[in-house]
């Protein structure tokens, strides 16, 4: 049995197409005042940005701060990001602006990126994990705006997945995490980026890149002048004993060299054992047994519909998921960072051994 995806849907140049067309992009009235009453009384709501879906609370409520973390089943001492619809109230939750971050917050702001600074006086614990920083973000998406406008206040917020998952990147991803336990999800259709934000932090003037994502190094150091600090990756490298695989599907996943995706394919499948692929082209010949994504050659197509791939891949009953190797160049460093975070396994090529390489 070989099923062949194109890209996120069955016809996704069409539902490309369409879709771009029908975007949710706006809330009603009476969504927005649903949503603001939910985060007024403490409680949780989702709603999209850009990047992908967050789980909303008041960041000025320490409960309802909490219940995000019971909700995803994160350790505590994980800090949250605060949203804001602009830089206007800054000051609120920043004891000081780093000069590099005035200059990103011009450049990029609203948008993909999250800044983390010095943490003002008035900041919850809860939100900052006890340090002495907190991480902002003003994003982009007309809901959030319309949502955080409403408010008038900050909203702290992670990624509204249940903790080590795959980020939700459409409405329904987020109910299939929480059920009911989230009272309101605001649909803003699908997220556009699908990635998470770019993170950066401030040393001495200094500007250090925390985690990559759709706002570039290269972009980064074109606005302050600049050349970055290596990233110590805030999702925690995978050291043995460290928490569990970050953005993860259920079903093992390999990277595999890319051009040897078919190869692998047919490997994998013998003997008639279910196997998922994650590919960026069509397969060279048909494969039984194989459930084949192609999920095309672009990077914002590609980082678009990654976690929507890797979750209808995680549910097509395989025992396995391969993902050919994205390549090496400009623009694809979120995907990579988030496909190795993903993976068990990464399998080296056939010029060495051709053991697989288990990730530590
Ligand atoms: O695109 C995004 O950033 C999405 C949307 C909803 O805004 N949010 C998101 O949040 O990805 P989350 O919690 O899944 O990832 C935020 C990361 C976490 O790894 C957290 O540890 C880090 O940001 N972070 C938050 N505050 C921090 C701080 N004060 N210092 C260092 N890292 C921080
Ligand atoms: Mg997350």
């Amino acid at each position: 049995m070989l099923c062949y995806h194109t890209g996120a849907g069955p016809a996704a140049g069409l539902l490309e197409f369409v879709s771009s067309m029908v975007r949710i992009v706006r809330a009603t009235q009476v969504e927005i005042e649903t949503a603001v009453q939910a985060l007024r009384d403490g409680e949780l709501v989702a709603f999209p940005t850009e990047t992908v879906y967050g789980l909303g609370a008041n960041a000025q409520n320490p409960a309802a701060v909490r219940r995000i973390f019971e909700a995803k089943g994160r350790p505590p001492h994980h800090p949250v990001i605060v949203h804001l619809d602009s830089p206007r109230f800054l000051h609120r939750w920043v004891r000081e602006v780093p000069e590099s971050a005035s200059r990103l917050a011009e450049a990029f702001w609203p948008g993909p990126l999250t800044m983390v600074m010095p943490r003002g006086a008035q900041v919850h614990d809860a939100i900052t994990g006890g340090q002495d920083t907190i991480a902002i973000r003003v994003p982009a998406h007309p809901m959030a705006q319309q949502l955080l406008t409403a408010f008038g206040g900050g909203i702290a917020a992670p990624s509204a997945n249940r903790y080590g998952r795959l980020s939700p990147t459409r409405a329904e991803h987020v109910r299939e995490e929480f059920g009911d336990t989230v009272r309101v999800v605001l649909d803003g259709g699908e997220c556009q980026i699908g990635l998470e934000s770019t993170i950066v932090s401030f040393e001495q003037g200094d500007v250090r890149l925390l985690r990559p994502g759709s706002v570039t190094a290269a972009q980064i150091r074109g606005v302050v002048g600049r050349e970055l600090l290596p990233g110590a990756n805030v999702d925690s490298p995978r050291v043995p004993g460290s928490p569990p695989t970050h953005y993860a599907p259920l079903t093992p996943m390999t990277i595999v060299p890319a051009g040897e995706i078919d190869a692998h394919s047919d490997a994998a499948s013998a003997g008639g054992r279910r196997v998922a692929v994650l590919a960026q082209r069509l397969p060279l010949r048909a494969h039984k047994y194989v459930t084949w994504i192609n999920a095309g050659r672009r990077p914002e197509s590609y980082g678009r519909d990654l976690y929507t791939n890797l979750r209808t891949l995680d549910k097509a009953g395989c025992q396995r998921i391969l993902v050919q190797a994205v390549p090496d160049a400009e623009g694809w460093e979120a995907i990579r960072d988030r496909l190795l975070r993903a993976a068990t396994s990464v399998a080296e090529s056939d010029d060495g051994s051709g053991t697989q390489a288990v990730l530590p």
